[in-house]
């Protein structure tokens, strides 16, 4: 399979297993109608990792999300949590580490007002009522909410709504987020902040982050790492340089390329321009351009 960034920087960073907070291997699972949703799932997951499953809708992604936090659990195979079987973990522990946004916010939120929201995780953990208001500010200011704790949920926007479902799971303290489709219903500029968001937790807390999308035009900007699922089986893994392929090949997965790296695609192979390497993002191929045309006027 050729790869249209081939010998571009990237690979997988290398793992040690005591690094390892989430290992997967799944042999198959099947829902109760039959409908084998996963096969053959290997992969693991890094201590400060921000990773990203990319598929189309039906690929797997909200089962495996399901899988490792913990909800789904009559598969074959085994799924640890920092080296245990999360089939023997209570849901307790396995909470006290792993929260789960789902991709519709009114699944998860239920409170009346956003200060209610957010501290209900910290109040049912025990916390009193002092540090239950240090954690629900310390999230809301997170995510760039802090001046809406006493606004009712019913008014948000459905941005506002997911970053409030995510500062919840912030100030119950998880060390590691898995994320179904954040940025999907977002506007072009909420997606950006979205993914801002993310990458600032990642990069500044320390939290460890998982998630699903199908959103190709942001996965090179933002992801060092991604599995793609395409009909519940991992079909490539790497760095965004590393999954993605000739368009004909993202189209057999059901995705295509971001957008910039299909006109290069075109430009070099069905009009001859001499473009060393396919580039994913506008920046890189802005360097692209500006260096072939150097070269072709030299
Ligand atoms: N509760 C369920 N019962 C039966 N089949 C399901 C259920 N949930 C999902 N599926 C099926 O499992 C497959 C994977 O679904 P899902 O994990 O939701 O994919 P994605 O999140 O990538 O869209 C699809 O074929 C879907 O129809
Ligand atoms: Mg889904």
């Amino acid at each position: 399979m050729e790869n249209v960034r081939r010998g571009q920087e990237g690979g997988v960073r290398s793992q040690k297993s005591a690094d390892i907070r989430l290992s997967v291997d799944i042999l198959a699972f099947e829902y109760s109608d039959t409908t084998v949703a996963l096969t053959d799932i290997h992969l693991a997951i890094g201590r400060g990792e921000f990773i990203g499953v990319l598929g189309s809708n039906g690929s797997g992604k909200t089962t495996l999300l399901k899988v490792m936090d913990g909800l789904v659990r009559d598969y074959r195979g085994l799924v640890q949590l920092d080296g245990k079987d999360i089939k023997k973990l209570s849901p307790k522990e396995i909470y006290a580490k792993i929260g789960l946004v789902f991709q519709s916010p009114d699944e998860q939120l239920f409170a009346p007002t956003v200060f209610e929201d957010v501290s209900f995780g910290p109040l049912n953990m025990g916390f009193g009522k002092d540090e239950v208001a240090r954690r629900v500010n310390s999230a809301l200011n997170a995510v760039d909410m802090d001046s809406s704790a006493r606004k009712s949920i019913h008014n948000l926007s459905f941005g506002q709504k997911k970053r409030i479902c995510i500062a919840g799971l912030l100030a119950m303290g998880h060390e590691i987020l898995l994320l179904d489709e954040p940025t999907a219903g977002l506007d072009p500029m909420g997606e950006y902040k979205m993914m801002d968001l993310l990458t600032r937790l990642n990069r500044e807390q320390g939290v460890t982050i998982v998630m699903a999308t199908h959103s190709v035009d942001l996965v090179p900007l933002f992801l060092d790492r991604l599995y793609i699922l395409s009909k519940g089986r991992i079909v490539r893994s790497g760095s965004p340089a590393d999954v993605f392929t000739a368009p004909k090949e993202m189209a057999q997965m059901k995705l295509r390329l971001p957008q910039i790296a299909e006109l290069i695609y075109r430009l070099k192979n069905e009009d001859g321009v001499p473009f060393t390497k396919i580039p994913l993002t506008v920046g890189e191929a802005r360097r692209e351009i500006l260096k072939t045309m150097k070269d072709t006027h030299a």
